[in-house]
């Protein structure tokens, strides 16, 4: 049996727990915000009944299969590096296509009778563009700059800023999903097609949000402790 605590920060809880992230999404709770806070306090801040989320937490770590629970701190860097690449790199290669597809599908589908659907097939699509160019950065500069080790302190922090900050960007592209779907609830009229489609959208925001989580918690952290 896992202990869960209300004391316990989400970023703990996340790192020790990842089989219970999607869960902590599900109540809004994630690693872009919270992850300083303990889980009593985001709890008070998303209006969510703590009691009730934590036996949630301790059901779901109870249950056989599900996330992985690889302990990613005992991994070398370069494990580290190719458990991103083929967990989380590889799946946005493979979802994003299918989902922008799907996406344009829906929109032949429905757009006439809900205008945000274009809208969120445009912010889907602006989210996929900035994925693909921040993923072939990480995979052609980044990874090999961190293996090499050869960069001096200051220009390693540098680089290791930047990419945090432009791992924040991704909040206001999961934030524009959200609004224009109603945080992936489907409308009373949606077909298959249309819920099948939504459903996908919230596994990529939890891929999303555990992959940033990785390399700003994990991964980075390894290079330079303290980013300020
Ligand atoms: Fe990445
Ligand atoms: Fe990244």
């Amino acid at each position: 049996m896992q202990t869960f605590s209300t004391g316990m920060t989400v970023g703990q809880l996340m790192m020790e727990h990842p089989e219970c992230t999607p869960i902590l999404h599900a109540h809004q709770i994630s690693a872009t915000g919270a992850l300083g806070l303990t889980l009593g306090q985001a709890c008070a801040a998303k209006n969510v009944d703590a009691a009730s989320l934590l036996s949630k937490l301790v059901a779901s770590a109870s249950e056989p299969g599900g996330v992985p629970t690889t302990d990613l701190r005992r991994m070398t860097d370069l494990e580290l590096i190719e458990h991103v690449l083929t967990v989380h790199h590889t799946f946005l290669r493979r979802a994003l296509p299918w989902l922008q597809h799907v996406s344009g599908r829906v929109v032949e589908l429905h757009g006439e009778r809900d205008a945000r659907l274009m809208e969120l097939d445009s912010a889907l699509s602006e989210l996929a563009d900035w994925l693909r160019k921040h993923m072939q950065e990480e995979e052609e500069a980044l990874f090999p700059m961190l293996l090499q080790g050869r960069l001096r302190t200051d220009i390693l922090r540098r680089e290791l800023r930047a990419v945090r900050h432009e791992h924040a960007e991704v909040t206001g592209f999961i934030r524009r999903l959200r609004e224009c779907s109603d945080d992936y609830t489907a409308p009373h009229w949606a077909d298959s097609v249309h819920k099948e489609f939504l459903a996908e959208l919230e596994v990529l925001e939890q891929d999303i949000l555990r992959h940033m989580f990785v390399e700003n918690q994990v991964l980075l952290p390894r290079f330079v402790a303290d980013l300020g």
